[in-house]
């Protein structure tokens, strides 16, 4: 049969839905003290040299990526001798004005958790001080109404039930097993209120079928994407801010109906972190 000038021949093309971007608001840590001295997950090798001009150059782009998408980006004061403060994601959890305290797992950065803490008090945050051990955004990830919950390097699973009754909201457990994917926000991105992308092969057997039947349609990243930390990323419903080596994440994005922005922070990887790590949503 041939095509007349009537046939609507697009209605073949799957429809690429239309993303709705939301200003986000949320706390950065400038790298001035950045650099890796002890080992506290497999990226980490202080035999390696740092740079830190260079992981200030390279935060301060995305930085002016978020400002150049109109967030309202807040500052906290870096710390001498805490290196790791740049992953602002582990400094707490913050829903509803209360901020969620981060206690940390490892001795190196435990003062960071006051540090956040003051932070939050001296900004008109209701602090809620924690008793479990949790990292924050680390672990901790709002998808919709729901919270997606780590657990297995860094989170106590007990931190999951403590939250949910501070945010009130359902918090859904999920197991890490791969010690590189050892924060939840280095295995899923959330991507909107209903859509996620993972890594499957970081979590075990029963969590891994709770993502499956929750996001029968998330986006499953490749190995190598994931590998690059490129799942660490940070979306306002429509930009996606990714590592600029998640090549093949840039084009799932793309063809979903998100506009993927690459950028390079090669240097922050040295500590295993990246773009999510950096970045804390503050949700008034
Ligand atoms: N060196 C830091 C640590 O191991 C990196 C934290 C990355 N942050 C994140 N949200 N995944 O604790």
């Amino acid at each position: 049969m041939s095509i007349n000038s009537a046939t609507p021949v697009l209605a073949e093309e799957p429809a690429v839905p239309v993303r709705i971007a939301t200003k986000r608001t949320i706390l950065m840590c400038k790298p001035q003290f950045f650099t890796v001295v002890y080992r506290i997950n497999p990226w980490m090798d202080p035999a390696l040299p740092t740079d830190t001009s260079l992981a200030v150059k390279q935060w301060q782009t995305l930085y002016d990526a978020y400002i150049g998408l109109g967030f309202d980006v807040h500052l906290i004061d870096p710390i001498d001798g805490l290196p790791d403060m740049v992953y602002a994601a582990n400094g707490g959890f913050v829903i509803d004005n209360q901020a969620y305290g981060a206690k940390f797992t490892h001795v190196q950065r435990q003062p960071e958790g006051p540090a956040y803490m003051d932070w939050f008090g001296a900004n008109g945050f209701d602090v809620r001080v924690p008793v479990e051990t949790n990292e924050g955004e680390g672990d901790f990830l709002l998808v919709g109404d729901v919270i997606l919950a780590g657990t297995g390097f860094r989170s106590d699973s007990n931190s999951h039930a403590e939250l949910s009754n501070i945010a009130g909201r359902p918090v859904i457990t999920l197991r890490l097993i791969n010690p590189s994917f050892y924060h939840l926000d280095t295995a899923v991105a959330v991507l909107d209120d209903t859509n996620i992308a993972y890594l499957p092969s970081a979590f075990d057997a029963p969590s891994l079928a709770i993502l499956q039947e929750r996001y029968p349609d998330a986006i499953i990243v490749t190995e190598e994407d994931a590998s690059i930390l490129g799942l660490n990323s940070y979306s306002d419903g429509y930009n996606v801010v990714i590592a600029a080596r998640a090549k093949d994440f840039e084009r799932q994005l793309r063809a979903r109906g998100y506009n993927p922005i690459g950028v390079d922070l090669s240097e922050l990887l040295l500590g295993g972190g990246g773009v999510k790590c950096c970045t804390l949503e503050l949700r008034r």
